[in-house]
Formats: structure tokens, C-alpha cells, sequence
């Protein structure tokens, strides 16, 4: 169960759900804008106010800024409009694509500095919960963080390192990186602990449980503990690793992986509700 976070979302659901026919080789497509009914837009108006209302004091300062950029409440954004202003600060750009795509094409177009957002919106009966990613998920959980240099720059770091872990056999632990920072991470700042994981904000209630519930552990991010480390798909994480800044994530990852990989070999695989006694507990699971 450990694949490359793409892909979890996806994996009791196959084939996924989306237009494939229309993409092109590199899975990219059109956004077809004017094919969003008027009842799309307004499930995905509802879906943003519903998160939004639930996050000031919770998600991170950078995730917020991001999100005064996109001017993208009230209805399904189109992401060439958005794309103005995300190239101007960042370089970055959004590709429309049908759903989850297969692993090569998605650490390339990271790599080129271009995320791909799903172009389909959620049933109603997914209000709350949604096991692949749509384009809510895709698009409040993970552009607003496109906006900051550090972390753009991460992402297209590890779109790289993704291509290349390919050929070390090096994506198990590479996905469990992806999984417990990009989409499940959390950042220690002055004002306390705050959400900067796509998977976390675009939930409605796992910013609540991330930070507050007594049940999980919140743990100092260390670079080769995440990658040992397993996750879990279908429930809120036993786990959540706090990062410094992410210029820790940037600095911490920059170095040449392959000697990493070797030694993740060699290591056990800790289970997701694991705690080490080398680990820095910042609040230890209590239930
Ligand atoms: N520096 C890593 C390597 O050489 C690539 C990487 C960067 C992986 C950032 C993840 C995040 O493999
Ligand atoms: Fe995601």
C-alpha cells in the first residue's frame, strides 16, 4: 500500500475516475472550463467556504497568503487565470489533467514546475470525504503553498528526485516523504503548530484532529524516520512530522539520495503509530 502518494488516493478504485481519452502523451489536458455545470460551481463554493471557515489559527501563515492570490471562492477557478499571478511569484503553473496519472508523468511535470490539478469536482455524497483527489482537493490543498519560493522549490526538487529514484528503486521511500510532508505535514512556528499538508486542509475535519485530537503523535521531521516510516490511506494519520521552516525540508533533502536508499535497505520499517526514543515528540499520542 505504500505508493506514491498520486496513487493512494487512487488505489481501491480502478480504473481511476476521468477523462484519459482526450489527455496528451504526457497526460496533461484541457481544463474545458465552460463544461462545469452551474451545480459543480456551486458544490465547490460550498466545499471552499465549508474548509475556510475551519482553518484561521489552524493552517499556516504561507498557505493563507497563497490562497489571497487565487481569487478562487466562488466558483471552480480557471486555472489559466490563475496561472498569471502563481508564474509572476513562484514560476510555477497549473496543469489540468484528467486524475491520477501514472508516476513518470507526474514527477516530470514537477520537475518542470508545472502541478497537475484533476479537472473533475466531487459528488455531493463526497462533501466530506473523497478517496481520490478531485480538483478541490488538488487545487486549495496544494497551489496556495506554490506561491512561496522555498517550497516551490522543494516540489520541483523532488519531482527531480522522483525520476531519478526510479531507477534506484528508491519510490517506496519516496512516496512515504511525499505522503508525510506535502500531504500531511505539519510546521512549528511562534504562535504553535500549524497545517501545511494538501491532504490535511482540504479535509473537513482532519485539521481539527491533526492538531488538537489526543490520539496521534506529532513528531520532529527527520528525514530518514519519514522515509522508514509506513502511512496509512484509509483513516486519519497515527502520525504527523513537523518541519522547522522549509528551508529544514529543502536543506534535508538536497543532498544525493542514493546512499539514503542503500541504507533504508537495511533498516526496519516502522509502523505508522511507532514511536522511537531517538524520536523529539512535540505531543505524544495519549489514546
Ligand atoms: N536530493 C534528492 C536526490 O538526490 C532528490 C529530492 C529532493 C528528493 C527533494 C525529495 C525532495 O535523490
Ligand atoms: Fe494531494
Amino acid at each position: 500500500d505504500d505508493l506514491p502518494a498520486a496513487y493512494s488516493f487512487g488505489a481501491t478504485d480502478n480504473p481511476p475516475r476521468g477523462d484519459y481519452a482526450s489527455a496528451r502523451a504526457d497526460f496533461t489536458c484541457e481544463q474545458d472550463w465552460a463544461a462545469y455545470t452551474p451545480e459543480m460551481h456551486e458544490r465547490y463554493r460550498r466545499l471552499y467556504a465549508d474548509r475556510i471557515a475551519k482553518l484561521p489559527g489552524l493552517a499556516c501563515d504561507e498557505f493563507m497568503d497563497g490562497l489571497t492570490h487565487m481569487d478562487s471562492a466562488e466558483a471552480i477557478p480557471r486555472f489559466e487565470q490563475v496561472n498569471v499571478s502563481l508564474r509572476r511569484a513562484t514560476g510555477w503553473e497549473i496543469a489540468a489533467v484528467p486524475g491520477i496519472i501514472p508516476e513518470t508523468a507526474f514527477f516530470s511535470l514537477l520537475a518542470q514546475r508545472r502541478f497537475p490539478v484533476t479537472t473533475w469536482l466531487r459528488e455531493e455524497h463526497e462533501f466530506n470525504y473523497i478517496v481520490e483527489p478531485d480538483v478541490f482537493h488538488d487545487f486549495f490543498g496544494h497551489v496556495p503553498l506554490l506561491y512561496n519560493p522555498v517550497f516551490a522549490d522543494y516540489m520541483q526538487a523532488y519531482g527531480e528526485g522522483g525520476l531519478k529514484a526510479q531507477a534506484l528503486g528508491g519510490l517506496e521511500y519516496l512516496a512515504r516523504l511525499y505522503w508525510y510532508t506535502v500531504e500531511f505535514g505539519l510546521i512549528n512556528t511562534p504562535s504553535g503548530l500549524r497545517i501545511y499538508g494538501a491532504g490535511i486542509l482540504s479535509s473537513g475535519s482532519e485539521p481539527q484532529h491533526s492538531l488538537f485530537s489526543p490520539k496521534p503523535n506529532r513528531v520532529g521531521f527527520d528525514l530518514l524516520r519519514v522515509m522508514a516510516s509506513k502511512y496509512r490511506i484509509d483513516d486519519f494519520q497515527d502520525t504527523y512530522y513537523v518541519i522547522d521552516s522549509y528551508k529544514q525540508l529543502f536543506d534535508a533533502t538536497a543532498p544525493d539520495f542514493t546512499p539514503y536508499y542503500t541504507q533504508l535497505r537495511g533498516m526496519p520499517t516502522y509502523a505508522a503509530n511507532q514511536v522511537l526514543a531517538s524520536d523529539r515528540l512535540f505531543k505524544a499520542a495519549t489514546k
